[in-house]
Formats: C-alpha cells, sequence, structure tokens
C-alpha cells in the first residue's frame, strides 16, 4: 500500500517573526507620524472663522471683523506659514488685527518677523501685547521699538480708545502674566465705559476680571492648543502653566455672563517644532451682538 503523499510543512509565522513585523510596523508608523508632525503639519495654516457674541456690543459695530495671530515663536523655518497668514489676512480684510504675543525665541529673527508685519493692513490698525516668550527671551523693549517701526502698536498694562466705525472701543492688554508684572488698575485708567477688548497671552487670567473689571472680549494664546492633541478624542496631553483652565476655543466667563475668551492655537512651536492634530491657526472672529 502506498503511502499518500506527505503535506506540504505548515508555514510557521513564529511568535519571533510577528514581533519582528510588528516592531517594523510601528517603527515606520512612529517615524511616518513623526515626519507628518514635524515636516508638514507646521507648516499648515488652518484658517478658523467664527462668530463671537457679545451681548454689550453697540450697534454700530455688530459685524466687524477681527484677525488674531499669536505665538509666532519666529524662525526662519516658519517664514511659509507666517506669509501664508499675512496674505490670508490681507485677503479677508478685517477691520482691526491683534498680536497676542511670544513673537521670537532669538532676538536675531526679530528683524525677518516684522518684514512679515510690514505687510499687513487693517483700516482701524494692529494692536499687540506681550508674552512670557517676550520676557524670557526677546527683550520686551526691542521687540516694543522693532512692532512699533511697523506700525504696531504694543500695549503693555495699558488701555487706549479707538473708535470703529466711529463707535469707541476700549482696547487694553496687560503685561505677561507668567514672566511679567500685570496691572489691571492700570489696565483700566482711561477707561470710560466702552466696550472692552482685552489682550491677555495667558488665557487662565480670564478669571481675574471680576465684576471690577468689566469685559466684552479677552483673546489669548500661549497654549498652542497644546500643541499636539489626540485626534478623534481631541484631547491636549500636555499643558502649560497658566493655560490649563483654557486650551483651546471660546469660552464663557465664569461670572461675567456677557464676557467671552477665545484662544488660538497659534502659529509656531516651542522647544520642538511638531504639531499633531493641531495646525497652525489664523482665527477671523466676527464681532455679533446677540
Ligand atoms: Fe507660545
Amino acid at each position: 500500500m502506498s503511502q499518500p503523499p506527505s503535506a506540504p510543512p505548515a508555514r510557521r509565522f513564529s511568535r519571533r517573526k510577528f514581533l519582528g513585523l510588528s516592531a517594523l510596523t510601528g517603527v515606520g508608523s512612529i517615524a511616518g507620524v513623526s515626519a507628518y508632525a514635524h515636516l508638514l503639519e507646521p507648516e499648515q495654516l488652518s484658517i478658523t472663522e467664527k462668530d463671537i457674541q457679545l451681548p454689550n456690543l453697540p450697534d454700530d459695530l455688530d459685524g466687524i471683523r477681527i484677525a488674531q495671530l499669536t505665538d509666532f515663536h519666529y524662525k526662519p523655518e516658519d517664514h511659509k506659514v507666517l506669509a501664508d497668514a499675512v496674505a490670508s489676512i490681507n485677503q479677508i480684510t478685517p477691520d482691526i488685527i491683534f498680536l497676542t504675543g511670544d513673537y521670537v525665541d532669538e532676538p536675531s529673527n526679530l528683524a525677518e518677523l516684522v518684514s512679515h508685519f510690514e505687510k499687513l493692513h487693517a483700516p482701524y490698525g494692529i494692536y499687540a501685547c506681550i508674552g512670557n516668550h517676550d520676557h524670557w527671551k526677546g527683550a520686551p523693549r526691542v521687540l516694543g521699538k522693532a512692532l512699533r517701526s511697523v506700525g504696531v502698536r504694543i500695549l503693555v498694562n495699558e488701555g487706549t480708545v479707538r473708535r470703529i466705525r466711529d463707535t469707541p472701543v476700549y482696547i487694553l492688554a496687560t503685561d505677561s502674566i507668567w514672566a511679567g508684572k500685570p496691572d489691571l488698575d492700570k489696565c483700566y485708567a482711561n477707561h470710560n465705559g466702552e466696550p472692552v477688548i482685552a489682550l491677555v497671552h495667558e488665557p487662565d487670567y480670564f478669571d481675574e476680571f471680576t465684576s471690577k473689571y468689566p469685559l466684552d472680549l479677552q483673546l489669548s494664546g500661549h497654549t498652542h492648543g497644546g500643541q499636539c492633541r489626540i485626534p478623534l478624542v481631541d484631547v491636549a496631553p500636555f499643558s502649560v502653566p497658566y493655560g490649563r483652565n483654557y486650551v483651546y476655543g471660546e469660552f464663557p466667563h465664569p461670572t461675567q455672563q456677557n464676557a467671552r475668551l477665545f484662544v488660538s492655537r497659534g502659529l509656531g512651536t516651542t522647544a520642538i517644532r511638531v504639531r499633531f492634530a493641531c495646525p497652525p491657526e489664523l482665527a477671523v472672529l466676527t464681532l455679533r451682538k446677540s
């Protein structure tokens, strides 16, 4: 009796091979995500267009559009994203532009940064506040001179009245909360009942605007939106001091019913140049009388 032909030996997929392949795939995925987060996303400008409801807004100001840029941490490799943001603003033609701090990490990059700002235009001007990095690494006095040289009005613990569509608006800016000496009494020294837009680099200071300091809108940055977020659940695993309660987006004030905060993701990066699920942002906000 002839023996049946023996079956070919089963191809064994050993644990070692499985782990080896998994490791290669994992390494490949990590390398791919890392390359994307380092090389691509920091250059992909996103434009957030959003209505902000402000019940105390005077009728004449209903519909004014403001553009906010923040947290540049400008380096030459950020040229493209900033140039895109400036071109977009000039195409959108907002009424007024606000810059909310952290301009450069190295003073040597300041001249190139302001050469971008020089191209910005808005009929009611460009106003700026100062950030923590501007105290630590950017030399505030040099920064102020450079910004003023291209028509940006920088305010530090100061407020000023700006007439927009012939209606007065009070624009104030604090010093950096983390690295400076914020003083709301000084900020409100010239206030006489006008609607208030406050530029405050660090968002968590929002809660300090008690009833003594009437507020309509605070604009902030500082958090970079977390810089890297977990997709699907949209959570930022890392946070920074003074940016833990309000990381990204629009928030109501805890006690002043009519006041709002908007925190932008900003344009740049600190430490490692990575962004993931948190692209650079130009915020264009239309103020609405609700
Ligand atoms: Fe920053």
